[in-house]
């Protein structure tokens, strides 16, 4: 172990990291490409050699090469439970953006502030002293301002002490979650493309992760399929609508044949709903509002996208108390509470009247027809997105070997980022022909964005 004494301090001397490319970033020691051409994700040892930039840069002085004593680095050390997954992609790509000065379309967060009414309560809330250790599962104020949304949006009623917690984003939510109803070896069910966190979760709580693909055009549940992975052995179905990354919705008939399974093998539903207020094509339903189905399910969500304040990281679980029971013990010793300030804060937010969600939909509506419009113009194959601030495009018209490779060169020839979507699926080859884009930004960045690749790739018909 290297000391961080003051003497031995003076002798170390940062190394000059080369910065590694795109193609690295995504590669194991061995250099192949992520999923790729290796075909899995899955890399047995992660050595040194094969962590990212990010990676290394946030390395301490202490723990870094001392040149003039040429002396090896240690390699990072892991548990085996998170030693396959990389920094993540969203963490890489905007590392990218910025160093190509490309325009971010890659990670889902906006590019313009949440409302004044909200950060005027947060900034009233700390002015007000209340700073300290919020209560565990949440202030009572949010737990009844997340009651009350949830009836408003499925009629439901639940009680605000006994049945909600309150979580750090969303995030949180899937993990105390997880954590709190799965037992190592359990069954889970999850359809890919999923979101990134699921996957590492699943695996830290030992879980056996069973994957049903969502195929393109329409992204539809493959019913069949569902019931032949769907057994005694299930402990639970994971589940996000709108979808991220496809920006599907699930049907009410599918959340039918999803609930009839579950009755049948008694099954959990975990719901991530956090773009449930961005709901364009189709209403949105909560599984939790289908018969029978209240009393196995968690639904999940986060103050994020709903009011554009991704970085306050509030979120909540809503659950029946026999599973909130599990879900608040998880959360007592992964956080125990929550910003106390934001959390007063996020009550005012979800108190808002309708037409602050109907104006947040129409501005979605535009931003989501220039980059459709903008994406189609160029050439791409646009597949419909129903919810979310997402959509997914097929690149192949542009030649390009997989969708990393088509991200790497958008990044440094075109200068947009998107996201490759391989990263979301358990065989990154089912991903390889799919990025993915977002326009929760102004409307301005996402006319840029178009404009360049009009210029740089519009496809000679
Ligand atoms: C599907 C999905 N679930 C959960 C989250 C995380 O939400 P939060 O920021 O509230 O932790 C995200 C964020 O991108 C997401 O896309």
């Amino acid at each position: 172990m290297l000391h961080s004494s003051s003497s031995s301090h003076k002798m170390l001397r940062p190394q000059l990291l080369k910065p590694l490319t795109f193609t690295q970033l995504l590669s194991n020691n061995k250099g192949v490409k992520l999923g790729i051409s290796a075909g899995k994700r899955r890399i047995p040892q992660i050595m040194a050699s094969s962590i990212s930039t990010t990676q290394q840069q946030q390395q301490p002085v202490s723990a870094q090469v001392d040149s003039s004593q040429n002396s090896a680095p240690r390699p990072l050390q892991i548990a085996k439970r998170l030693e396959k997954f990389k920094t993540t992609i969203f963490t890489q790509m905007s590392s990218l953006a910025i160093k190509h000065g490309a325009i971010n379309l890659g990670q889902g967060f906006p590019n313009f502030d949440g409302p004044e009414f909200v950060k005027e309560a947060a900034i009233e809330a700390i002015r007000a002293g209340k700073n300290q250790y919020a209560r565990g599962y949440g202030v009572p104020d949010l737990n009844s301002a997340v009651a009350d949304r949830f009836r408003l949006d499925t009629g439901l009623v639940v009680d605000p002490e006994k049945e909600v917690t309150v979580t750090s984003g969303c995030t949180e939510a899937i993990a105390a979650t997880i954590l709190g109803l799965i037992n190592p070896g359990d069954e889970v069910v999850v359809f890919a493309p999923f979101y990134d966190s699921y996957e590492a979760t699943l695996s830290m709580a030992g879980a056996k992760i069973k994957s049903i693909t969502l195929k393109p055009p329409n992204f539809s549940v493959p019913i069949d399929e569902l019931k032949s992975v769907v057994t005694k052995d299930t402990r639970a179905i994971l589940m996000n609508t709108p979808h991220n990354p496809t920006g599907k919705m699930f049907t009410r008939e599918e959340l039918e044949a999803i609930s009839l399974l579950c009755a049948e093998h008694d099954v959990l539903v975990f719901s991530d709903e956090v773009y449930d207020k961005l709901a364009f094509e189709m209403d949105h339903v909560s599984i939790a509002s289908l018969p029978g189905m209240y009393e196995r399910t968690v639904t999940l969500n986060s103050l994020g996208k709903t009011f554009s304040l991704t970085g306050w990281k509030i979120g909540w679980a809503i659950a029946p108390p026999h599973l909130t029971w599990g879900v608040r013990q998880a959360h007592a010793f992964l956080t125990f509470a929550t910003s106390t300030p934001m959390q007063h804060a996020a009550a005012a937010a979800l108190r808002a009247p309708e037409s602050y969600y109907e104006e947040l939909r129409r501005d979605y509506a535009a931003k989501k027809k220039i980059l459709v419009d903008g994406l189609e113009a160029v050439g791409f194959t646009v597949f419909p997105s129903s919810g979310t601030y997402f959509v997914v495009v097929d690149h192949t018209p542009f030649g390009m070997e997989n969708d990393v490779a088509f991200c790497e060169h958008l990044i440094k020839e075109v200068g947009v980022v998107a996201i490759p979507t391989s990263v979301f699926y358990l065989n990154p080859e089912e991903g390889k022909n799919l990025v993915r884009f977002t326009f929760c930004k102004d409307e301005e960045t996402l006319r840029s964005a178009v404009v360049r690749m009009k210029e740089k790739m519009l496809m000679k018909k």
